[in-house]
């Protein structure tokens, strides 16, 4: 990367907002020069968040103003469905790159996305610019992007654990069901706490049942993956930890497989991918926290003729904040891992 990018986070104290702080302050190529909040705008950073303190020395929230990212280069969108779409259309036209954690711009067809958001999207004429940022599946599109739309996490999980079978057509594409376990940080961090404490402690939700919004991004990757439509049944639970998904799918396999072969087909698959980490163990959220990792596994289980698929992400991180960065990374035509090489947190 020639120089730095400058770069401003919009929705900057957010989970999302945050993480992305965090990831981006030890990041080498880049120059954080605007960071926006309503909350906490004239607040500085680490009289918001003390976890920060010290950490971003002058750098004060602003309220969101397009007009004042005039010196920004690349600007990340942390702000929630429906807002994101109000401001990247000026962001686009004054020339700046975008990553959009939102999901505004994830579904190709805006008639998916007013079924299953229930809005308007007022950005039509965006979506054919957009590209899909999970960098496994289009690396070299998002090389050239000038608007990426980073993958929700429950997507994120799934398609990673399932691609490869989907690939090399292994599998009954009509037959798949994605169960997935997420920390409660994955609802935001709302004013009126989505989920109190002692209502989201000791216990285990199924929620989005079976309509969740992940759902068409999930189709729409993994049809594509699979060269027809295909639906996939979705079970997403909360569960009582802050960060991480575990993803377990089920899905029919067309004939025979040996584990050892599938295990060697999916490392062959993930080879250049420098965040999935497949191995024959379980995976568990555990082991990727406050990592851009996903970790990966496959069973065959001959008695039903399924294929289990698994993986674990950190929400926060693969899951949204690190898997804008490693697109940005790859946009800014630096090296994917750059800024991310963090160790998971253990224990
Ligand atoms: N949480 C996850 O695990 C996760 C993972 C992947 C993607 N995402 C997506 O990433 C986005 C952010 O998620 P989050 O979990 O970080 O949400 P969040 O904690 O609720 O944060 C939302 C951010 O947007 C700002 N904001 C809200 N309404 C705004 C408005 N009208 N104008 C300007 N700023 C506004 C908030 O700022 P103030 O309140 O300070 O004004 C806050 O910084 C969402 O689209 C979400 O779907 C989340």
């Amino acid at each position: 990367m020639a120089g730095t990018v400058r770069t401003a986070v919009v929705g900057a104290s957010g989970y999302i907002g945050v993480e992305t702080l965090r990831l981006l302050h030890r990041h080498p190529g880049v120059t954080l020069i605007a960071i926006t909040s309503e909350r906490y705008a004239e607040k500085a950073v680490g009289e918001a968040f003390p976890a920060l303190a010290g950490l971003f020395p002058g750098l004060v929230f602003r309220k969101l103003d397009p007009a004042a990212l005039a010196e920004v280069e690349l600007v990340f969108l942390a702000l929630p469905h429906k807002e994101s779409m109000e401001v990247v259309p000026d962001l686009r036209k004054a020339g700046k790159r975008v990553v959009d954690l939102s999901a505004d711009y994830r579904l190709h067809d805006w008639r998916a996305y007013e079924e299953w958001y229930g809005v308007p999207h007022t950005s039509k004429e965006l979506l054919a610019e957009a590209v899909y940022g999970l960098p496994e599946l289009h690396r070299d599109a998002i090389m050239t992007a000038g608007l990426v739309a980073v993958p929700g996490c429950y997507p994120t999980g799934a398609i990673l654990a399932l691609a490869p079978l989907l690939a090399h057509r292994l599998i009954d594409e009509q037959g798949i069901i994605v169960d997935a376990k997420t920390g409660i940080s994955g609802a935001g961090r709302k004013p009126d706490l989505p989920y109190p404490f002692p209502e989201a402690n000791e216990g285990v939700t199924p929620y989005g049942v079976p309509r969740h919004r992940h759902l068409p991004e999930m189709e729409q990757e993994l049809s594509a993956l699979a060269g027809i439509p295909l639906a996939v049944s979705f079970v997403p639970h909360l569960t009582p930890m802050t960060r991480g998904i575990l993803t377990t799918a089920y899905a029919p396999l067309h004939g025979p497989a040996e584990q050892a072969a599938l295990l060697d087909l999916y490392r062959e698959y993930y080879r250049g991918a420098p965040f999935v980490r497949v191995s024959a163990a379980l995976p568990s959220t555990r082991n990727v926290l406050a990592s851009n990792y996903c970790d990966v596994s496959v069973r065959v289980d001959p008695r039903t003729r399924r294929v289990i698929a698994l993986s674990a992400i950190d929400n926060l991180v693969k899951g949204g904040a690190g898997q804008g960065v490693q697109d940005m990374n790859l946009m800014c035509g630096s090296e994917e891992t750059l800024g991310l090489e963090g160790a998971p947190v253990f224990p």
